[in-house]
C-alpha cells in the first residue's frame, strides 16, 4: 500500500459530488477524512456517501483536519481566499476551474502557494477526456498534416461570460500559449423563449458569442458560445471541437462522431474512435483508445485498474478519467516533488484569454493581444460585484474571504 494522503473536499455541490464518487476509486491514493460546507443540505447529501468529518466553516476544517489535501469545488470568486487558507496550512490543493476570475486573484493564489512551498494542480478537465487525449496524439503522429485551425462549439450553463474551457483546448490542439495571441470577439444577446440556467430557473437573453485567436506560432482558434446549449431549447448541440490540418480533421468531443479523417491517396478515409472495454464487476471499463490507422494510434486509459465509476456512458468525453488524472497528478507532485502536469501556469493562460475576449467583445472586436495591461473593466467589475455581494474586499484577509458563505446553485 502507498502512503495515503488526508483529504478534504472542500464545497459538496454539483462539482464536490463529481469529485466524490472519482475519490471513492482512489483509495489507493487518497483518504477523504473531511467534507466541509456551509449548506446543510449539500453537506448531509454528501456525507450519505462518506465515512468523513462534515465542517461547515473552513476556518474550523484547516483548524483541526491535519490535511495533507484540500480540494476546492466551492464558487469561483471563493477560490482565492480558500486556497490562500490552506496554504497557511501548508496544505496543497487541487482547485477547480476556474482558477480564479481574475488575474489580480490568480495572483493571490500563487502568492500564497509559492510562501507555503505548496502545489496547486487544477482541475481543468477539458485536454483531460480520453478522445482528446487521443487526438492530440493523432495530430503529433502528422496523421492530419500540419495543424491550421481548431474551431470549437462550447457552452458555460449559466456563465456566458467564461471561456476558460474552450480556450484550454484551443491552446491543446494549437499547441499554443497565450502570451502574444491576438483575440477578437464579439456577442449577441437575443431574447428566446426558453432558457434556464443551471439551476433550472428561467432567464434571458441567449448570449451567443464569437471569438477569434490567432495563436503566435500561425495556427487559428475559433470559438462559438452559445449559452442556451445546455438548456432545453438547443440541448441537442454537440459541445465539441474540430481540428483541421493540410491533410485531415480531428472531431472530438460530446455527442459528436468523434473521428479522424484523413486523406490517403485522393480519398478520404474515416477512422471512427475505437473503444476497447473491459468487464470488471458487471460495469465496462474502457482500457484503450484509438484510431485503427496504419500503425495505430491509441491512448491508454491510465486508470482502468482503478475502480473509478466512468459516469458518462458516452465514450471518449469520460470525466471521471479526467479527475482521476487530475487527482494523480497532485498526488504524484506531493509525494515525489515533480511538477503537478497543468497547474498554475496553464490555468493562467486559460483563463487570462477568456478575460481577452470578455475585452475585446466589450471593445465591439476589436483586437486584444496578450498579456493584458492593467485591470480590465470586466475584471473591475468582478471586484465590484464581489464587494457589494459578499461585503468584504476580495484581496482581503483569506480568513475573511474563505468563512463568507459563497451560496450553493438553486439556494437563492
Ligand atoms: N471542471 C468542470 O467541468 C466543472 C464543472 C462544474 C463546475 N465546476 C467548478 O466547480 C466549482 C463548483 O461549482 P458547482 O457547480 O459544484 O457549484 P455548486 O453551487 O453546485 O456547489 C458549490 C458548493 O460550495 C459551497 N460553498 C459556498 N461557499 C463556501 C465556503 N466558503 N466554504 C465551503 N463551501 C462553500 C456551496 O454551499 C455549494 O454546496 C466552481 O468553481 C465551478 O466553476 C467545474
Amino acid at each position: 500500500m502507498r502512503d495515503r494522503l488526508r483529504v478534504g473536499l472542500i464545497g459538496v455541490g454539483h462539482r464536490g459530488r463529481a469529485h466524490l464518487a472519482t475519490l471513492a476509486g482512489l483509495e489507493e491514493l487518497f483518504d477523504l477524512v473531511a467534507i466541509c460546507d456551509p449548506s446543510a443540505r449539500n453537506a448531509e447529501t454528501a456525507a450519505r456517501h462518506c465515512q468523513a468529518t462534515v465542517y461547515a466553516d473552513p476556518l474550523e476544517l484547516f483548524g483541526s483536519a491535519r490535511l495533507d489535501v484540500a480540494i476546492i469545488a466551492t464558487p469561483p470568486e471563493s477560490h482565492h481566499g480558500l486556497a490562500g487558507l490552506a496554504a497557511r496550512h501548508g496544505v496543497h490543493l487541487l482547485i477547480e476551474t476556474p482558477l480564479a476570475p481574475t488575474r489580480a486573484m490568480m495572483d493571490y493564489i500563487e502568492n500564497a502557494a509559492a510562501r507555503a512551498g505548496v502545489k496547486v494542480e487544477v482541475g481543468e478537465n477539458s485536454w483531460r477526456q480520453p478522445v482528446h487525449r487521443l487526438n492530440r496524439a493523432a495530430l503529433d503522429a502528422g496523421l492530419i498534416g500540419r495543424p491550421l485551425r481548431a474551431t470549437c462549439f462550447y457552452e458555460m450553463g449559466g456563465h456566458p461570460d467564461m471561456f476558460y474551457h474552450p480556450s484550454n483546448l484551443l491552446r491543446y490542439y494549437g499547441g499554443a500559449a497565450a502570451a502574444g495571441t491576438e483575440v477578437r470577439a464579439f456577442e449577441i444577446r437575443s431574447q428566446v423563449d426558453l432558457l434556464l440556467d443551471d439551476s433550472g430557473r428561467p432567464v434571458n437573453p441567449e448570449v451567443w458569442s464569437q471569438a477569434f485567436l490567432a495563436f503566435p506560432n500561425g495556427v487559428y482558434g475559433i470559438n462559438t458560445q452559445v449559452s442556451t446549449w445546455s438548456g432545453p431549447l438547443r440541448r441537442s448541440h454537440p459541445r465539441s471541437i474540430t481540428v483541421e490540418g493540410t491533410g485531415g480533421l480531428l472531431v472530438g468531443g460530446r455527442r459528436a462522431v468523434n473521428a479522424l479523417h484523413r486523406l490517403e491517396h485522393q480519398r478520404e478515409v474515416i477512422y471512427p474512435l475505437k473503444v476497447d472495454v473491459r468487464e470488471r464487476d458487471g460495469r465496462h471499463v474502457p482500457t484503450r483508445y484509438s484510431y485503427e490507422t496504419d500503425p495505430r494510434v491509441e491512448w491508454a486509459n491510465p486508470c482502468a485498474d482503478w475502480p473509478i465509476p466512468y459516469g458518462e456512458a458516452t465514450f471518449g468525453v469520460e470525466d471521471d478519467v479526467a479527475r482521476a488524472d487530475e487527482l494523480s497528478s497532485l498526488y504524484k507532485a506531493v509525494t515525489s516533488g515533480m511538477p503537478v502536469v497543468y497547474g498554475i501556469a496553464d490555468a493562467r493562460q486559460d483563463q487570462e484569454l477568456s478575460i481577452a475576449i470578455n475585452e475585446s467583445a466589450r471593445l465591439g472586436g476589436q483586437p486584444v493581444t496578450l498579456p493584458l495591461g492593467s485591470e480590465t473593466p470586466w475584471e473591475r467589475a468582478q471586484h465590484d460585484a464581489f464587494r457589494s455581494k459578499w461585503g468584504c474586499d476580495p484581496l482581503g484577509e483569506p480568513g475573511t474571504v474563505a468563512g463568507t458563505n459563497f451560496g450553493a446553485r438553486g439556494s437563492s
